[in-house]
């Protein structure tokens, strides 16, 4: 099978590698990927967010499955250019994506479908946000309806803050609070048949303790040693089948990645969020502990035939992904940073280095965004696994990397005791 990733971050690689190591796949291809996908993929310079040439890309290399990692060109309707060409495709429609790219249209999708969610109010005018930061109290949640890279939701016992950054908004959902640990569970589906994925954490705040601003994800292990016996099937029965349900129902099959994000609060589960892709950082953890081959599970996702493939396996143990971002991260980035050490960890069997902003200078690798890479290690437990991403971070290093020491830390002492 030949396959075409399309976008240039550490999901993107994360996907690219496991792909690699399917015994079905003959080639890899990636656009515009990035210096670490290059090493388990070939590059073509093309615009994700780009349709027409991204279908062309796919048609003269004879795909026979594209994979679309990102969410704006999903939102864009890329996915669809490509089916048009008769080529499978792993991803979302553009109407289907909507699931990630309004808040408002999840809200209102999850209130028909019977989805537990937070009690919600979309609002467009100030005295609608005065109002419906006075009907929930704090903490207050604010998030813009749109797409905004993780950082459109401001959480806040501040109600200036809470109500500055509603008046920023177009359109603005402000939400209950909910408390509890969050989940994140991925489902593989086709619009009908859904495989959930084994259940994942990130982190998503810049700083150890979860303190500071919210970023694109910190970090992520999977499985989850606390979670709570049948979750995994109380989520299936829950949110993603009637989700899944519901946009067939519209006529917005969605077929692709189906991320919900959960809060497990102490009235019961709830979705945070819905996204129309895989989730970053999680994908690094996931994708090492996946056990079946990935080329088959999505491509029977891409072509309506789901329920004639096994449900994915996992090997035993854990997986965890630290991540290292660049100095200024995430209100900004810093660019053309020396990156040295990554080469000594490729002979490592159970540690992967995941590039996300990486590139070549003068063919040396140097920082080109916020979040860098992310080093990724299997290990026998969540404890073992970490000390190995631990270790693996220790031994890369460039000017003004941040990155949380706390990772998994909380479950890696409990699975010690
Ligand atoms: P979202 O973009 O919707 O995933 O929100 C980003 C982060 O904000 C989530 O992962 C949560 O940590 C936090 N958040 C969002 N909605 C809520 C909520 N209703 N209650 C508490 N925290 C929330
Ligand atoms: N891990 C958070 C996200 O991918 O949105």
């Amino acid at each position: 099978m030949k396959t075409l990733v399309i976008g240039s971050g550490g999901r993107e690689h994360a996907l690219a590698l496991a792909l690699s190591r399917d015994p079905s796949v003959s080639e890899v291809h990636a656009a515009p990927g990035n210096p670490g996908i290059a090493e388990c993929a070939t590059l073509h310079d093309v615009d994700q967010m780009d349709g027409s040439a991204v279908a062309d890309l796919a048609e003269s290399l004879g795909a026979d499955l594209v994979v679309i990692g990102p969410e704006a060109p999903l939102v864009a309707g890329v996915a669809d250019d490509v089916r048009a060409r008769g080529i499978s495709c792993f991803g979302p429609s553009r109407l289907a994506a909507e699931l990630e790219g309004s808040k408002a249209f999840a809200k209102d999708v999850m209130a028909v479908a019977g989805v537990p969610t937070a009690m919600a109010h979309v609002c467009s005018t100030a005295t609608e946000i005065d109002a419906a930061l006075d009907a929930f109290g704090p903490p207050y949640v604010v998030k813009d309806d749109g797409l905004a890279a993780g950082k459109g939701v401001v959480v806040t016992h501040d109600r200036a803050e809470a109500a500055a950054h509603a008046a920023q908004c177009e359109r603005v959902v402000i939400e209950e609070y909910l408390d509890g640990p969050e989940v994140s569970l991925f489902a593989i589906t086709d619009g009908s048949t859904v495989y959930p994925l084994q259940p994942a954490q990130d982190f998503k705040r810049i700083f150890d303790g979860d303190q500071g601003a919210n970023t694109g994800g910190m970090g992520a292990y999977t499985p989850l040693p606390w979670a709570p016996e049948g979750l995994v099937a109380e989520v299936q029965e829950r949110v993603l089948q009637p989700t899944v349900d519901e946009m067939a129902r519209r006529g917005s099959l969605f077929a692709g990645l189906l991320y919900a994000g959960l809060a497990l609060t102490s009235r019961g589960t709830r979705v945070v969020e819905f996204n129309a892709r895989f989730g970053d950082p999680e994908t690094q953890a996931l994708m090492a502990l996946l056990d079946s081959p990935l080329a088959s599970l999505l491509k029977a996702a891409a072509d309506g035939e789901l329920d004639q493939v096994a449900p994915p396996r996992w090997k035993d143990g854990a997986a965890v992904a630290v991540v290292m971002a660049s100095a200024g991260y995430p209100e900004s980035s810093s660019k053309g940073d020396v990156i040295v050490g990554t080469e000594t960890l490729a002979e490592e069997d159970d540690v992967d280095v995941i590039h996300a902003g990486t590139a070549l200078r003068d063919r040396s690798l140097v920082t080109a965004g916020g979040r860098v890479l992310a080093v990724t290690a299997v290990g026998r437990d969540v404890a073992d696994a970490r000390a190995k991403a631990y270790e693996g971070i220790s031994s890369v290093s460039f000017e003004g990397a941040q990155w949380r020491t706390d990772i998994a830390a909380s479950v890696a002492k409990e699975s010690l005791t």
